[in-house]
């Protein structure tokens, strides 16, 4: 039933970052094979071979959602949104980060779970936090002898994490009768318009569609009954869920995005053959460009150390010959290098300047943010490699 349609190589996990470049720290560098499959029978696209999440989530956990002005304000509205909508008594943040989300909830009503230590330290002074991951064990240990949650948020987590039984089972749990579950990840929808095979790394272990969203939640008696797009993450989906015999109705739009999926043939393997083979082609045509660049004597930098260029750099093999370093607004990324091709990352403030003639969109989702932030570079000349949706040069 699950069949692999892309293989990505030998990729290391997206967020280690390197502190140094000993032979000590190289020979350890963990990496695996990144092969991406379809499932037919519930419509799921996933890494085939997941890594184990105790490898990933650690107490070093690099990403920080506040770091962007884009994520901040998208999380400020939802919240807004969701109270309008919902008025919920008690909300459940799975995969609460650096607290991005609940920061704008009365600190009474949160309860926030975030198994990166770091991270959940930062929301633990003001909000009840706990540092563990999502399961069975935790949420029969908060819902035993409290009232169950009447809103569970999860924005970019459920996609991270490998055993839906367990996930699904939890939320379950801990879902008031009335609750609402909403989940925010990235589209696969999305993913095949834009060609943007680097949403696929260890930490997606899925990228869901509505279809496979929809199908999945029935096998735990919970049921999808709204969606809607969003621009975060370069097109990711928000999902409304509940219990099977809860009030809610499908929604019209709801089904005119399952009908839109049908009609591009998310549920069909061949779909998902041909994106690989365009994936292909797409490597050959963004090495061919930075070759050219390099060739004439530019200057080439990296724009945002994000997981998704790790992606790009390892398949594509573009290393510190190509790029001479990444820059990123994220101390605990500042001093280190990218996972797998070892290209130092430096502040914004020391890497861009006049001396750049090209940077990678490494943050190619922040693409309007970055515009604004580097229209005087953009009007003396500074020009960016995009491979989405096709690999070019792009400019003011
Ligand atoms: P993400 O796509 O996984 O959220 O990561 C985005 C990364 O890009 C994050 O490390 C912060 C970095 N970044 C910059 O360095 N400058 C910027 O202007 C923006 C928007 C992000």
């Amino acid at each position: 039933m699950k069949k692999t349609f892309l293989k990505l190589g030998k990729q290391p996990l997206a967020n280690s970052f390197l502190s140094n470049l000993t032979k000590k720290l190289l020979r350890q560098e963990f990496f695996y094979n990144l092969n991406v499959s379809f499932n037919s029978k519930n419509f799921l696209v996933s890494v085939s071979n997941p890594v184990n999440p105790k490898l990933q989530y650690t107490d070093n956990y690099a990403h920080r959602a506040s770091e962007s002005a884009t994520m901040r304000n998208a999380f400020k509205q939802t919240a807004r949104k969701l109270k309008k909508r919902f008025n919920p008594k008690i909300i459940l943040e799975i995969g609460s980060n650096d607290g991005v989300f609940i920061k704008n909830f009365n600190r009474k009503k949160v309860i926030a779970v975030e198994p990166c230590k770091n991270l959940a330290n930062l929301t633990k002074i003001r909000y009840k936090t706990f540092p563990n991951f999502w399961d069975k064990k935790l949420a029969y240990k908060i819902f035993k002898k409290s009232k169950k949650a009447d809103l569970i948020f999860s924005a970019n987590t459920i996609s991270h994490i490998p055993n839906l039984n367990e996930t699904f089972q939890a939320i379950n749990y801990s879902l008031s009768e009335k609750g609402v579950l909403v989940i925010e990840d990235p589209s696969l929808f999305s993913v095949i318009k834009n060609n943007s095979y680097d949403q696929f790394y260890d930490e997606h272990v899925y990228v869901f569609s509505t279809l496979s969203i929809s199908k999945v939640v029935e096998e735990f008696d919970l049921r999808l009954f709204h969606a809607e797009h969003i621009q975060t993450h370069g097109g990711s989906m928000r999902y409304y869920i509940c219990k099977k015999d809860a009030i809610y109705r499908k929604s019209k739009k709801l089904i005119s995005i399952l009908k839109s999926e049908r009609n591009n043939k998310l549920h069909k393997y061949i779909t998902f053959k041909k994106f690989s083979i365009r994936v292909q082609k797409s490597k050959k045509a963004l090495k061919k460009i930075f070759k050219k660049l390099k060739n004439k004597g530019n200057k080439i930098i990296s724009y945002g150390a994000t997981y998704k260029s790790t992606t790009v750099f390892n398949y594509c093999n573009i290393d510190s010959k190509l790029i001479d370093y990444v820059t990123d607004t994220t101390l605990n990324k500042q001093g280190r290098f990218t996972p797998g091709m070892h290209i130092p990352i430096i502040s914004p403030e020391k890497g861009m300047n006049e001396s750049v003639n090209y940077a990678f969109l490494g943050a190619w989702n922040f693409k309007k943010e970055i515009f604004r932030k580097e229209k005087i570079l953009l009007n003396k000349g500074l020009r960016f490699i995009s491979h989405v949706p096709w690999p070019q040069i792009i400019g003011k």
